[in-house]
């Protein structure tokens, strides 16, 4: 979409207007009844009021934000610019203009964040395509700029990377097929790719990695991203670390066909996360030295597979008893989280849709968060939750929950008992960390079963928009 921004109105084309609650007094040549009528409408409080000229349409927004908090108010913005999309699609509108010179001209860039994300479309195995009616755009708003819509087409572009990386299916993304889409990534956003194959792996002694692959009869890759431009504000970096399982079957310890492994494609969105983030900041130039690590591999039953009972030894020389083939996801984060270690990373966030208890805890709304990062960056990271409303609850890391990793024969266990699993799998990632640390559980919020506004259906990118505003922010 073709996004320009305009001194003023052309009153032949659909407009779009912003109200505060009262008529706006910028929509030119209004008849006496067609003030009336938003009048009236406005008093009812209907969010959008559709007047229809014939030869053009124009539409009043009037979304409900008195005395709510900002976070919430930007997203009844960001709401009501999916309904004004919607409207658009049935309308077959291929051209508007957003004007906003009211008292609202602050929430115009959350109203345009809504509408382009809305937009999204994974058409690829499609043989009919679906497209978006709306191809231009105007703003009329002198409280934004070039640059600011510039930066949110980057950050919408990132998403949609993100989950575009989510629907695929594994036939077609592969643990190496992902290794050269972040390449390919790279190239198109600037940023440095290295990627490790299975030899290398094998060096570096990533024995959760090479455990989890060894049912299968594809390679793991571990891709390292850097971007670290010349103006970077921080000499040490902030790592974000991403599962890659490419489809998680369970393993020998294989999951059940119906409801729990026909989405298991999904099992990849913490590392297509980290990859959206990471184009995000790259494309729009942030002067913050960023590091994405990611383990990938799928998980299968194959031949040659590690079974319930299997010893393996971790790469910062910790014995695991694999007690659950399932419980994967884990194995290969903890590769990449010592392997964070070598940046002395200022902070390390992990990303993964590491439990299935994480979803019965707190449902679809959030992600499950913990750490051992200082409380104000944690503050920090919940309070971008909720202006970008990718929002989180944090859990504890109390060390009683610890005892449930116990193992016997080895140093722990990769298996919780039948309490707190998300509070287990962080604590079983935390034996591999020894620097300010976040883990954010995404089983929630990365993959949708049914459609939620602008976050639409399947692969959603929840994450991105967070981790973009929240690393801005603090570096
Ligand atoms: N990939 C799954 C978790 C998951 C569940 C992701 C639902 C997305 C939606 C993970 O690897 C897994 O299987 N976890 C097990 C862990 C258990 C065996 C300790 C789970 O949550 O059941
Ligand atoms: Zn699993
Ligand atoms: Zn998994």
């Amino acid at each position: 979409m073709n996004i320009i921004l305009k001194p003023e109105i052309d009153p032949k084309g659909h407009q779009v207007y912003l109200s505060d609650g009262s008529l706006p007094d910028t929509i030119p040549d209004l008849r006496e009844e067609e003030r009336e009528y938003i009048k009236k409408k406005l008093e009812a409080k209907q969010s959008l009021i559709l007047l229809n000229r014939l030869s053009h349409l124009i539409f009043i927004l009037n979304p409900k934000i008195d005395n709510q908090p900002t976070a919430h108010q930007k997203e009844a913005f960001r709401k009501i610019g999916f309904d004004l999309f919607t409207q658009c699609e049935k309308e077959k509108v291929d051209a508007i203009q957003i004007s906003s010179l009211t008292a609202r001209e602050a929430y115009l860039l959350d109203l345009l964040e809504g509408f382009l994300l809305s937009t999204y479309r994974f058409n690829k195995y499609k043989s009919e395509k679906k497209t978006v009616s709306v191809e231009e755009m105007h703003i009329i708003c002198a409280a934004v700029s070039e640059e600011q819509i510039k930066e949110l087409e980057n950050i919408v572009q990132a998403n949609f990377l993100t989950r575009d990386l989510v629907n695929e299916p594994l036939i077609y993304l592969t643990a190496t097929k992902m290794s050269e889409e972040i390449m390919r990534s790279g190239k198109e956003a600037g940023f440095h790719v290295e990627v490790f194959h299975k030899a290398k792996i094998e060096s570096l002694g990533m024995n959760g990695l090479l455990a989890v692959n060894k049912g299968s009869v594809d390679p793991p890759t571990f891709s390292v991203i850097e971007y670290k431009p010349e103006n970077a504000r921080n000499n040490n970096p902030v790592v974000l670390v991403g599962k890659g399982v490419v489809y998680d079957t369970g393993g020998l310890s294989l999951k059940p066909t119906a409801n729990s492994m026909d989405y298991m494609k999904c099992d990849m969105a913490g590392a297509a996360t980290v990859i959206g983030t990471l184009y995000a900041i790259a494309k729009n130039k942030l002067p913050i030295y960023a590091v994405g690590l990611i383990p990938a591999t799928d998980n299968r039953p194959g031949g040659n597979a590690i079974t319930p009972g299997d010893v393996i030894e971790m790469m910062n020389g910790k014995s695991v008893e694999i007690k659950n083939t399932d419980a994967e996801g884990r194995l290969i984060l903890a590769d990449a989280l010592v392997y964070a270690k070598r940046y002395q990373p200022d902070l390390v966030i992990d990303l993964a849709t590491l439990t299935g208890s994480a979803v019965r805890a707190i449902g679809h709304e959030a992600m499950v968060m913990m750490g051992t990062a200082d409380s104000s960056t944690k503050e920090a990271l919940l309070e971008r939750g909720e202006e970008v409303y990718e929002r989180m609850v944090e859990f504890p890391l109390w060390e009683e929950y610890g005892e449930q990793l116990k193992s016997d024969i080895a140093d722990i266990t990769n298996l919780g008992g039948a309490t707190a699993g998300a509070i287990t799998a962080g604590k079983f990632l935390e034996h591999f960390t020894d620097y300010p640390w976040i883990h954010l559980d995404i089983a929630g919020t990365a993959y949708y079963h049914k459609p939620d506004q602008y976050r639409g259906k399947n692969g959603t990118g929840i994450g991105v928009r967070l981790l973009y505003n929240f690393i801005k922010k603090k570096y």
